[in-house]
């Protein structure tokens, strides 16, 4: 995909300390930057399993591979079912497992998949709309004042979270949500002042989260990574906000303390000054690696 720069991909191939001839999962294939220097890294036989869950940001990344070959196992599909992968295409035991979670920037800015609020479009945010069927529209139009008030505050963070389910339920009565800017003019009547954030990025990221599950789907993975490396083998998380990170940090604690897995770092990697100021995507960025006893 053009314009994707893969986050700290220097600090991903030391983690992942692939030799050549590995198999190694990537989990996130996204725009492929991180795929291509596995297949790089792993040259001339190793295999990458890559995992996507989003059909077009699939099809796109993948035309850009015309030399892969059997290189290159491209799954479009959810990464909560690694482990059926990995079985199905003989890739376990593998040396490495890498998630870098989020979005495809081109995703992110296509106003036709609704996940801006920067830009119209439709109230979507499906990361795979060919299986999924509830949208962020089908949330807003049909959830409880009480359902939506938690939905901000756990999922978004958001103080204001009793203020806009409300003003959300009023406003729906009239006329149900269909794009962006009617849910981002709902926002703005209720936090009219701008800070530093956009006053609906949390609930955006609030109705990301709740429409692909994608807590749940990085619960579902964490084990399956670890079960599918071999031992010594490395599992190397790149997450862009505080929910994702702290999933995986309890989760690594608790794998390490029942054994199965040993911290490889004991802080929290974070992109140095030179690749935010040349890729600001990677300023939320934290990277965790663990590897499997
Ligand atoms: C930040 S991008 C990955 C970028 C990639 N590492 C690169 O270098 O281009 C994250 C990708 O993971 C995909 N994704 C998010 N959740 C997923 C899931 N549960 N299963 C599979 N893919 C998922 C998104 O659609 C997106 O394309």
């Amino acid at each position: 995909m053009p314009g994707h720069v893969p986050v700290l991909l220097r600090e991903v191939l030391a983690h992942l300390q692939l030799r050549s001839g590995d198999d190694v999962i990537d989990g996130t294939l996204g725009g492929g930057g991180h795929t291509r220097a596995l297949l790089d890294a792993t040259a001339p036989d190793g295999r990458v399993l890559a995992i996507e869950a989003d059909p077009r940001t699939f099809r796109q990344t993948i035309a850009t591979f015309p030399s892969a070959g059997s290189r290159l196992i491209a799954v479009q599909g959810n990464f909560r079912l690694l482990e059926e992968y990995a079985t199905k295409h003989h890739c376990r035991p593998v040396a490495g497992v890498l998630l870098d979670l989020g979005l495809a920037t081109l995703a992110l800015h296509d106003p036709g998949r609704g996940f801006s609020f920067q830009s119209l479009g439709p109230l979507d945010m499906r990361l795979d709309p060919t299986s999924q069927t509830v949208r962020a529209a089908t949330i807003v139009n049909s959830w409880s004042a009480d359902q939506l008030t938690e939905l901000f505050r756990v999922l978004g963070g958001e103080p204001a979270a009793r203020r806009l389910a409300e003003a959300i339920v009023t406003r729906r009565t009239r006329q149900p949500f269909a794009t962006t800017v009617d849910l981002v003019e709902t926002v703005a009547a209720v936090k009219p002042r701008p800070g530093r954030l956009h006053p609906a990025t949390k609930v955006f990221q609030a109705l990301r989260l709740a429409v692909n599950d994608e807590l749940g789907a990085l619960r579902d993975v964490l084990p399956q990574a670890l079960h599918v490396l071999r031992s010594g083998g490395r599992l190397v998380v790149i997450t862009f906000q505080s929910l994702e990170d702290r999933l995986v940090k309890q989760w690594a604690r608790q794998a390490t303390a029942a054994g199965q897995a040993r911290r490889v770092t004991k802080h929290v990697i974070r992109p140095s000054r030179a690749e935010v100021l040349a890729n600001p995507r990677a300023r939320s960025a934290k990277l965790r690696v663990i590897a499997k006893t």
